[in-house]
């Protein structure tokens, strides 16, 4: 079996020190799939827990880290049409993406942008598809609807913020006539630099509150005149689930991607609350779903990542470099992100011996 090197775990998780590069089992692509070298990676808050062990590897899904990367096509399995050796790629992956060559369905690529870079490009496929099908599968969004945007200096968060604004809920200068209310989309962070950035990209938010020193609850009743939010798009769970209720409006949709402050629900949350809004509470991960769904055909996934590639050209959705790591700096990339440093994406260049 040839090898190549990748980023592994001792031990197979524990703490970040734990991240090395070593060899392992080059892939061989089968029927419909395709073997793509990597040149970059895009970091995810999963890739974290997953280390940790806190994310279970979905059956039948490589061990090796990383959720999408950039790269070039080196082989082709039997019967790919789509594809030919050389072609510059980029992709969702349910893992194995933190290695020097990566297996994929030939369905789940999509062709890189001469304009694209391939930090770009890698940086692109996990947040920017999990935005658009929270807020456009789950979260219904429509023109003037209220949003609220949790961890929204994340790399989900600024993908969905900006997709919420695209989508037509924030239309600035717009009153819907019915309502009379000019839609607002809220982002929170932890810390000033953060807010004001979001505040200052194009199709950033229009409103945003410090979790940590406000009450956003409070604030949202405060920029919706009381209406309330719309969307709710959650990563936090436990520490924000009794305001996030309080936050939505009548028929507001609440869609939970994760709890990275825990995962019990708070007493202080009443159940009638949730009939009289008539609320829609929504979980969703991405990676557990079946390839056919990952497949961008699916949902209009691939129309949208079309837009978001077009956007490094000037367009109205775009992808944000918070760092770049070589990948034998992988230790000090996941250190960046678990101290929730980063202003958009991490990505990792791979240093590749091999042809
Ligand atoms: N379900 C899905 O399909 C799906 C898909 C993609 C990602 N996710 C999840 O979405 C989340 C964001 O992923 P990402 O890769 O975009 O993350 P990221 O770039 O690492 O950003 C995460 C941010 O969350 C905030 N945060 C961390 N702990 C917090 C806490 N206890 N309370 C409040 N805020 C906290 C921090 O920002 P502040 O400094 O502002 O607090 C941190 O920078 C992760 O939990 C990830 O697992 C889910």
């Amino acid at each position: 079996m040839s090898k190549m090197r990748a980023v592994l775990i001792k031990g197979g998780q524990g703490p970040v020190e734990n991240l090395y590069i070593g060899e392992t089992d080059k892939p061989i692509p089968t029927k419909g799939q395709v073997l793509v070298k990597i040149v970059a990676f895009g970091l995810n808050r999963t890739d974290l827990a997953q280390r940790q062990g806190k994310f279970p590897v979905p059956p039948g899904v490589s061990s090796i880290l990383g959720l999408e990367f950039s790269g070039r096509v080196t082989e082709l399995g039997e019967g790919v049409t789509r594809w030919a050796v050389g072609d510059e790629v980029f992709g969702l992956a349910s893992g194995g993406a933190y290695a020097e060559f990566i297996n994929c369905d030939e369905g789940l690529l999509l062709k890189k942008p001469n304009h694209l870079s391939w930090v770009d490009a890698a940086s692109i496929p996990e947040n920017y598809i999990t935005a658009y099908q929270t807020l456009v599968k789950y979260g219904e969004v429509k023109k003037g609807d209220h949003v609220l945007v949790h961890a929204g200096a994340s790399g989900v968060g600024i993908a969905a913020i900006q997709t919420a604004r695209e989508s037509g809920s924030c239309v600035l200068a717009e009153y819907v006539s019915h309502g009379a209310h000019r839609a607002t989309i809220t982002a929170t962070a932890s810390t000033t630099e953060k807010l004001d950035w979001l505040r200052s990209i194009p199709n950033g938010a229009t409103h945003t509150v410090n979790y940590r020193t406000e009450d956003f609850a409070a604030e949202v009743g405060k920029t919706t005149n009381g209406r309330g939010i719309d969307i709710v798009i959650d990563v936090v769970g436990q520490s924000h689930w009794a305001k996030n209720i309080q936050s939505l409006a009548i028929d507001g949709r609440m869609i939970m991607l994760a709890a990275l402050s825990g995962g019990n629900l708070s007493p202080q949350s009443t159940l009638a609350r949730y009939f009289t809004k008539r609320l829609r509470i929504q979980g969703s991960t991405l990676r557990s779903r079946s390839l056919q769904y990952q497949i961008y055909g699916d949902l209009g996934f691939r129309n949208f990542i079309d837009k978001v590639t077009g956007a490094n050209g000037g367009g109205p959705i775009r992808t944000y470099i918070h760092k770049v790591y070589p990948w034998t700096e992988i230790q000090s990339a996941h250190r960046e992100m678990a101290d929730n440093k980063n202003i958009g994406k991490i990505v990792v260049e791979i240093q590749s011996v091999r042809t």
